[in-house]
């Protein structure tokens, strides 16, 4: 038998304690062993809850009983989420976590240490929630050089951008909506201005290559500038906005970004709607995959996690190996990174000067907005669009366009 500890007994971690409860004999089958869950550590108690029996308020009694083999991590946030697994990897115990800050901050140094002490740092959880994404890129696409990765990773902000393009409302009212629904948090910062999408791509790009994406070096838009008349424009243009997570490598450059991006009706990535999560991966021999499903949630989240405890107790003693080292990574200026860009200029009739500086560009009115100039720039830098844009000083917004 193989006992772990669950530290946090909040969402994720009565959701682990859950899945464990549902699925305990094909879960014991798959793992080879019967696994035990001994402790969980939370600061509450939980009176009038089975789970009670387990409690433990001192994180010492796990750290110094060699009877746990593995600790599963679903606290969040860097502190004292960090102290914890570390202590534990370095005292010979598997880790298995769902947290994202965690691993996004320092993946890299605790994959080395579980290396050396032959053991493992799972974290299948942290990027799409119930989506097999980490396990895919780290032992599944290691035949192919990973040559782009363009993930829809946040759900709010998914699930804001699809309500406001199916009921033609404005960012601020279903913002609102998503608050009292619970889909949204109180604080919606992480999520709304693009850092939550920002660390997911940050892991993906290390997993897929080999060496430390710091998140703070990707740029990173959220969605609030985003409107309704926006997506009416995106909608004329038969396209629609999501906010992307996205790294590629152009030649030896690797480009990392998060931003609303205008994409083709057509494209996979707009099929997936709400609080989804999908992830659209090019290989250069295996072509394009996509990983979709829930991005959050007790249960997919906690049967990510539960999926890696598994994996740990079939690799005991044993160190999973992952390319992802502690080298960093320098991504290419994102200024010399090409795309096209939908821009709105506020005032009619400036088409002769738009052309006279962007050249062969696609023009686009729509009826709700009258009084206003709005085109779609061909392929340049970003570098390029800011010069070119720098003569205007009416412009109201830019997105970044893929579209043919
Ligand atoms: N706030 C995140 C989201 C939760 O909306 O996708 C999962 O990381």
């Amino acid at each position: 038998m193989v006992n772990i500890a669950v530290l946090g007994y909040g969402t994720v971690g009565s959701g682990v304690v859950e899945v464990f409860n549902t699925n305990q004999e094909s879960i014991n089958k798959r793992a080879g062993q019967d696994i035990n869950i001994k402790y969980v550590l939370d600061l509450r108690d939980f009176e009038g809850d089975p789970v009670q029996q387990k409690i433990v308020h001192d994180y010492n009694i796990i750290l110094n009983d060699d009877d746990i083999q593995i600790v599963v991590e679903v606290m969040g946030g860097v502190e004292p989420a960090y102290t914890f697994v570390k202590s534990a990897l370095e005292k010979g115990k598997s880790v298995c976590t769902s947290n994202k800050e965690l691993v996004a901050r320092h993946g890299a140094e605790l994959l080395e240490i579980a290396k050396q002490n032959h053991i493992n740092f799972l974290f299948e959880a942290s990027v799409g929630g119930g989506i097999p994404i980490i396990r895919p890129l780290n032992n599944s696409l290691t035949a192919d050089e990973i040559t782009d990765i363009k993930g829809i990773l946040n759900g709010t902000t998914n699930y804001i951008l699809s309500k406001m393009s199916r009921e033609g409302l404005d960012f601020e009212t279903v913002l609102k909506d998503a608050q009292e629904k619970g889909y949204a948090e109180r604080n919606p910062e992480a999520d709304v201005e693009g850092f939550d999408a920002c660390r997911k791509i940050a892991i993906l790009s290390s997993l897929a290559y080999g060496m430390q994406v710091d998140f703070e070096d990707i740029l990173t838009e959220g969605i609030t500038n985003i409107t309704k008349a926006d997506i009416a424009y995106a909608k004329k243009l038969k396209s629609g906005i999501k906010l992307i997570g996205s790294s590629k490598k152009v030649g030896e450059n690797i480009y990392a970004i998060v931003a609303p991006m205008m994409l083709p009706e057509s494209h996979p990535l707009m099929g997936v709607n709400d609080v989804f999560n999908a992830i659209f991966v090019k290989g250069n021999v295996l072509g394009d995959v996509m990983f979709y499903g829930q991005g959050a949630g007790k249960l997919p989240t906690a049967s990510a996690v539960v999926s890696d405890v598994v994996d740990a107790v079939k690799h005991l003693g044993t160190n999973i190996m992952s390319i992802w080292c502690t080298e960093k990574l320098e991504l290419a200026d994102i200024k010399d990174s090409e795309n096209r860009y939908f821009v709105r200029l506020s005032g009619a009739g400036q088409e002769e000067a738009v052309k006279a500086v962007f050249g062969d560009v696609q023009f686009v009115h729509i009826e709700e907005v009258p009084d206003e100039t709005a085109f779609l720039t061909p392929v340049m830098t970003e570098r390029e669009y800011d010069e070119k844009i720098a003569g205007f000083d009416t412009v109201m917004n830019r997105i970044r366009a893929e579209l043919n």
